[in-house]
């Protein structure tokens, strides 16, 4: 196809974060996950997302057996907060909160006590799966989500690099409905090139649907900013791949 054969190759407006809209993934919530320390701290990054365009934020802690046992009343506690502060701050971002689970035998608790955290039009769900080795019933796991009624979404696909070197996988998950969220840090070298190399590809595949900031804190933020710079992030935009103004 032409447009894929230009993907990569050649962009002629500047490209902007303004344009995505949407965040759907994002550490802003202070102190209950490895992301923001401080409510100062979350404040100032969202003002540089206001400043660049952004207009909803999705934020997602994580929820993690081993590390992180958010629950909806730890999240929803310190979403009130941010809120209060944002509005002292005169901040007018449109925020929501939902988390990030890893994909455990807990989330699978969580999901069948109807105790899921979603967002969005068609109940949207952030999962993530280990770095090193993927939880062993995670495909049973993640059918159980859908069947329920819920859309799932996969964090960061570019990052697990069990799936380097084959795409099989992930090309099974996306064909039964599983959305692919890249991050854009990714799209800039901040996790290697590997990964960069990684993104790029499956953007080409046509194996990615939204993208996310991922932010947990300032590095993550210039990151996010510089990839306006970036070729494939511009290119990426201009043939619409990422999805994330329609989930609202
Ligand atoms: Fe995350």
């Amino acid at each position: 196809m032409s447009f894929l054969k230009g993907l990569f190759t050649s962009s002629k407006n500047a490209p902007s974060l303004a344009e995505l809209e949407t965040d759907i993934h994002s550490h802003f919530l202070p102190g209950i996950d490895d992301g923001c320390k401080t409510l100062e701290e979350s404040v100032g990054l969202l003002k540089q997302y206001s400043n660049v365009g952004i207009k909803r934020v999705v934020c997602t802690p994580h929820i993690q057996k081993e590390f992180y046992k958010n629950t909806k009343e730890t999240i929803s506690k310190a979403f009130v907060s941010l809120q209060d502060a944002m509005k002292e701050a005169g901040l007018n971002l449109e925020m929501y909160y939902a988390a990030e689970y890893l994909i455990d035998d807990h989330f699978e608790e969580l999901i069948e006590k109807d105790e899921i955290l979603h967002f969005g039009k068609s109940r949207f769900v952030l999962t993530e799966l280990s770095y090193f080795t993927p939880y062993p019933r995670y495909k049973e796991i993640i059918k159980k989500l859908q069947n329920k009624g819920y859309t799932v979404i996969l964090a960061h696909p570019e990052r697990y690099s069990y799936w380097h070197y084959n795409l099989d996988t992930l090309k099974e998950l996306h064909r039964d409905g599983v959305l692919m969220q890249v991050n854009l840090p990714s799209l800039t070298a901040y996790y290697g090139n590997t990964v960069r190399k990684q993104v790029i590809t499956l953007i080409r595949k046509g194996l990615i649907d939204l993208a996310g900031g991922d932010i947990h804190n300032q590095r993550y933020m210039n990151a996010v900013i510089n990839v306006q710079k970036e070729k494939a992030f511009g290119n990426a935009m201009k043939y619409n791949v990422f999805k994330n103004k329609l989930l609202f």
